[in-house]
This record gives C-alpha cells, sequence and structure tokens, in this order.
C-alpha cells in the first residue's frame, strides 16, 4: 500500500533521508600538503597521526621480544620431540616456529615505519617477553608450554589492539592479522591435548 505523506511528513523524510549527504567529506588539501612537507624524516607518521607512538613503539618491542623466544621453544621442541607421536607433531612446531618468526619480522618493520627501534638483544629477550623459553622433555609438556604460550600471547594482543583503539589502523590491522594466527596456533594445540 502506498502512503501519501503530508507536506510535514515529506519534509522530515528528506531530512532524515538526506542527513549523509548534509555532512560532505571535507579534506583541506593545501594544509595536507604543507604538512607533508614539515618532518619528512618521520616517513609514514605523518600530522593526522593520533596514537601515542612511543607507547606503541615500546609495546610492539614487548610482543617483538615474545615472538622471537616463541621461534626459539618452538624450535627446541622441534629438534627435540620424541615418543610415538612426535613426528607429525614436531613437524608442526617448526611451521609454528616459521611463523611467529614472520611475526617478528612484521612487528620489527612496523617499529621502523613509526620512527623506533626493534631490539633484538638477546641479553634481555626472556625478560621483556611476556611468555616463557621452557624447554621441556616431554611432548605434552611441550605441547601445553606452546599452547600456554600462545594463549598469553593472545591475551597480549588482544589488550595492545584495544588500546590503539583508532589511533594507528595499520598497525592495528597487523595485529589483528597476528592474532589470527596466534588463536589458530592455540586451537591446534588443544586438539592435540585432547587427542593424546
Ligand atoms: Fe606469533
Ligand atoms: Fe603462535
Amino acid at each position: 500500500m502506498v502512503k501519501i505523506l503530508t507536506n510535514i511528513e515529506s519534509e522530515q523524510y528528506m531530512q532524515t533521508n538526506n542527513k549523509t549527504q548534509a555532512t560532505p567529506f571535507t579534506l583541506d588539501i593545501s594544509a595536507v600538503r604543507a604538512n607533508a612537507r614539515k618532518q619528512v624524516e618521520e616517513g609514514a607518521q605523518t600530522a593526522s597521526y593520533s596514537g601515542n607512538v612511543s607507547e606503541i613503539i615500546e609495546q610492539l618491542n614487548h610482543s617483538l621480544a615474545t615472538e622471537l623466544v616463541c621461534v626459539l621453544r618452538y624450535k627446541r621442541h622441534y629438534f627435540t620431540a620424541s615418543g610415538i607421536h612426535a613426528q607429525s607433531i614436531a613437524n608442526e612446531f617448526n611451521i609454528h616456529a616459521q611463523e611467529e618468526l614472520a611475526h617478528a619480522d612484521l612487528i620489527a618493520e612496523r617499529i621502523v615505519q613509526l620512527g623506533g627501534e626493534p631490539d633484538f638483544s638477546p641479553d634481555t629477550l626472556t625478560k621483556r617477553s611476556h611468555a616463557d623459553y621452557a624447554p621441556c622433555l616431554d611432548l605434552n609438556d611441550m605441547i601445553k608450554e606452546n599452547l600456554v604460550a600462545e594463549r598469553i600471547a593472545i591475551d597480549a594482543y588482544r589488550a595492545l589492539i584495544r588500546y590503539i583503539g583508532d589511533d594507528d589502523p595499520t598497525t592495528k590491522r597487523m595485529l589483528e592479522n597476528i592474532l589470527a594466527q596466534e588463536e589458530e596456533h592455540a586451537d591446534e594445540l588443544a586438539d592435540w591435548i585432547q587427542s593424546s
């Protein structure tokens, strides 16, 4: 059924539906061009960057240390796992190690883009990492320690993503992608615990 609108209703309808048209996109391109020429050494970090860059770099360095410790733990477990189910699980440990190294590379690259220095110092690595190295000898202990580390990384990434919010979409998107892979790792490890 077609409803005939009164003049007043018609005006209200037009106002409601034109709301998005009433607030047009604005960009002061002369200001953007002028700002782009200032502090060019800051690279990708332009005047519109609203994040607390030093805090974000510091937290990214904790994440970098965590990823590197995870690489070392997974590698240690890959080379030392033994037992009936060891070979296939050890191979997965090795795949995880490679994926954690790829995460470390992404984070280090982003720290540099933000004007910081990625901290690869081995002397302080375990102190700066959120998760433990946990060498382990038993296959089940290895699976459990890797699962604990993944769960720690998941919570730490979620907290950092929440902290960044809309201030730095590129860092946030990178962390969200890493988080998705940590969740896959945790899922796999939890399956192995249940099936062993
Ligand atoms: Fe990772
Ligand atoms: Fe992981």
